[in-house]
């Protein structure tokens, strides 16, 4: 069995004015199902998990209430509440030593980010199974490849090395480098060497490995989570999992995904997931003309947004907010939050 932890406790800033301090991206529903992000991951996990007894959630204070209002099977116990995020070599860290508490130390845990959307489910299923499989077989902290197609400093790559074994007819590969968000010109220099495939942020272990690993790479954010627990958080290292145990472990294993996937990152999502090329993507009540590639939202879906002779815009209408953005630049959302002092 595996024991499935969502980390839910990122801020999505780039989807602002839709994300805000207490509605992050997790909370919100892009592909207009009603579904919010948050609650399509647990509902992708809930079989995996063998039912909501054994799904746990780690998030921060300020949208613990939130989590439970759209998760409300989720049992209390488990979910863990952060004081405040520290990123998710923390957040990691404690649910590890949590989940490892109750179930025992030879327990698979997956790890699943809530930002993510998945194409294919059976695909999904039979990938997290394979990786089940080889983390209780062997110490192994085993990643999920995405074949790159463009080269993105977004994420994390994975250098594959050797064959090691198939689980579930899938073909598992040792790691062979780890590199987190490299700048553009290694981002291009791994995609000409066609070893490399992004990390999709999702990893599954026994407890008991990683919290050794742990013990070698990050004592300084292990040894105080055990010592004092919760109150120890304040005063932990800001960093991720990527950069304080997948750059340094020799422990981990890669099984190529091929199930559909995307990171959710920001506004440009929308319609790589409509896949509808030059036209345009709606959720609103969008009137147009000669109007091309552009991205529309509406949190009022009731509400007419009307474009004449436009391209390649994305345009967000949310309460008393309207964003009006060059595709190209969502990049830049975070950089103009920062100005804005209060969020409106
Ligand atoms: N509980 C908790 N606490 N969760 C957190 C925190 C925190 O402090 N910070 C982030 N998260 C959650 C986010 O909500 C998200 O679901 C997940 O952890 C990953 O965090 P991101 O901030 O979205 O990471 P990233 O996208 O920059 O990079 C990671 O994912 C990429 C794939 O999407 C890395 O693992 C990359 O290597 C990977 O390629
Ligand atoms: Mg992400």
């Amino acid at each position: 069995t595996l024991v499935p932890v969502i980390l839910a406790g990122g801020k999505g800033e780039r989807f602002w004015p839709l994300s805000r301090k207490h509605r992050p991206k997790q909370f919100l529903s892009l592909d207009g199902s009603g579904k919010s992000l948050l609650q399509t991951t647990a509902d992708r996990l809930l079989s995996l998990a063998g039912g909501w007894e054994n799904l746990w959630v780690i998030t921060n204070g300020l949208i613990a209430d939130g989590v439970r209002e759209q998760l409300p099977q989720l049992p209390e116990a488990n979910l863990l509440v952060e004081p405040q995020g520290r990123d998710t070599a923390p957040a990691v860290a404690w649910a590890t030593i949590e989940v490892s508490q109750r179930y025992g130390k030879e327990t698979a845990i997956g790890f699943f980010p809530a930002d993510h959307w998945i194409g294919d489910q059976q695909g999904f299923e039979k990938t997290i199974t394979a990786a089940t499989q080889l983390a209780i077989t062997k110490p192994a902290i085993v990643t999920l490849g995405i074949t790159p197609n463009f080269p993105s400093t977004g994420y994390g790559y994975i250098e594959q090395g050797h064959l090691d074994n198939h689980y579930e007819g899938l073909p598992v590969y040792q790691v062979s480098r780890f590199t987190e968000k490299p700048d553009q010109q290694t981002a291009e220099s791994f995609l000409e060497t066609g070893r490399y495939s992004w990390n999709s942020g999702m990893f599954i272990f026994r407890g008991g490995v990683v919290l050794e690993e742990l013990e070698t790479y990050a004592p300084n954010i292990l040894h105080p989570l055990l010592e004092k627990g919760i109150e120890a958080y304040s005063n932990l290292e800001k960093k991720s999992i990527d950069y304080a145990l997948m750059e340094k472990t020799q422990l981990a294993y890669i099984i190529p995904a091929d199930f559909g996937w995307d990171d959710l990152g920001d506004w440009n999502a929308l319609e790589r997931l409509a896949q509808n090329n030059r036209k345009n993507t709606a959720i609103a009540h969008h009137i147009e003309q000669d109007t091309q590639g552009a991205i529309i939202y509406a949190s009022d879906s009731d509400e007419v947004v009307v474009t004449i002779g436009i391209e390649d815009v994305v345009i967000v209408r949310d309460g008393n907010v309207t964003l009006v953005v060059n595709k190209n630049q969502t990049q830049q959302i975070k950089q103009v939050l920062k100005l804005l002092q209060d969020d409106p």
